[in-house]
């Protein structure tokens, strides 16, 4: 019996040998972990070994047990060193292979343009408010009464088939037929009644007419501007506009041609041209004697002030209306109005205007 436990004995220092040099030669934790069940494992060498103590008796199996619980608490020590050791170098190699270079100079952002139709409502606002005109707005879908009847155009009224409108079939209240606003005047009406004079206000937005080719687009926008005070007309309209074609253009010699013309919201009303040239091909203005149509204006009608609730025999006003792809285009030269809403990206790289330059 001695010999044997002697035997045994041996046997644990081989296996102890063996198991720490397994341990000591495994690289990596796939291996480690495949190694901890084979040694430590329901059916490993020492767990193995652990189960034929049963078979000893007395001294023997005290001695004996004895060094295998030792030889196990080794051998888990230096497991869990091999595993702290192999975590360790794994994370050192995925710290190595992820490794960012912040030198590297950065790709470059592409952070988008800004449309030529944005570009120019700011600055048209930026003029407008330097005269102390406020925004104003009204919605797109309109009623008959606010598109035409409030601004003195009267049923059946030949002015009413001038915008080709477009109705949204069914849509009707007590203010007429629902259409999509032929014009950015109705926001007229709506700007007085809210308010009591003195007023300024402009308003930038949408409108729809049934038309389609190079110069017409069904959708575009415009920009309106009124003004009611007990002394206001015609000479301010001048001033007003010729300041403000002139700073828009960016030309202090621009002149303006004030051509009698008809709407049935204005009375008199106007037509206003500027003068340009063309050189080299391109269109210089505020040269030489040729006129461009800009813009429509006039003194407001005494009807369209009895629509906006203000007394007529006290208050006047003046109102203009522009079109905004048109002053954008003169301005930037931007040839076919198709472009602006078609979001072809080609067309805003040409077109558009970087954020730094804004
Ligand atoms: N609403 C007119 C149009 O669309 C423009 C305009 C506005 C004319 C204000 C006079 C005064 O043609």
């Amino acid at each position: 019996m001695a010999v044997k436990t002697e035997e045994k004995l041996l046997e644990t220092n081989k296996l102890r040998a063996s198991c720490l040099f397994e341990i000591q030669s495994c690289d990596n934790l796939k291996k480690l972990e495949t190694l901890k069940s084979a040694i430590l494992g329901k059916n490993g060498k020492i767990t193995e070994v652990m189960k034929q103590l049963k078979t000893l008796e007395g001294d023997r199996k005290r001695l004996l047990g004895a060094e295998i619980n030792s030889l196990k608490d080794i051998v888990t020590k230096k497991m869990n060193e091999k595993f702290s050791e192999l975590e360790m170098k794994e994370l050192d190699k995925r710290m190595r292979s992820e490794f960012i270079d912040i030198s590297l100079p950065p790709r470059s952002e592409n952070v988008g343009k800004i449309h030529p139709l944005t570009k120019v409502e700011e600055e048209v606002s930026n003029i407008l408010s330097s005269y102390g005109f406020a925004f104003a707005d009204g919605p797109d879908i309109e009623s008959e009464y606010f598109n035409f009847t409030a601004l003195n155009v009267p049923d059946h009224h030949p002015a009413r088939a001038m915008h080709d409108t477009f109705y949204v079939h069914k849509l009707a209240d007590e203010n007429g037929r629902k259409l999509l606003r032929s014009h950015t005047s109705p926001v007229q009406i709506y700007a007085m009644r809210e308010n009591t004079p003195p007023m300024r206000f402009f308003s930038v937005g949408r409108v729809y007419r049934s038309d389609y080719d190079a110069t017409h687009t069904p959708m575009f926008s415009q920009i309106e501007g009124i003004m009611i005070d007990k002394n206001v007309g015609f000479s301010h309209l001048k001033w007003i506009l010729t300041d403000f074609l002139r700073k828009f253009f960016e030309v202090k010699s621009l002149r303006l041609r004030f051509r009698p013309s008809f709407f049935p919201f204005t009375e008199p009303s106007a037509e206003v041209d500027i003068n340009y040239e063309i050189r080299d091909g391109k269109i210089v203005f505020g040269v030489g004697n040729k006129w461009l149509e800009i813009c429509g204006c006039g003194t407001i009608h005494p009807n369209v002030l009895k629509s906006g609730n203000i007394d007529s025999s006290k208050y006047h006003g003046i109102a203009f209306g522009f079109g905004l792809e048109r002053l954008a285009s003169l301005k930037y030269g931007i040839p076919d109005l198709r472009g602006y809403f078609e979001f072809d990206e080609r067309w805003l790289n040409t077109f558009g205007f970087s954020h730094s330059a804004k």
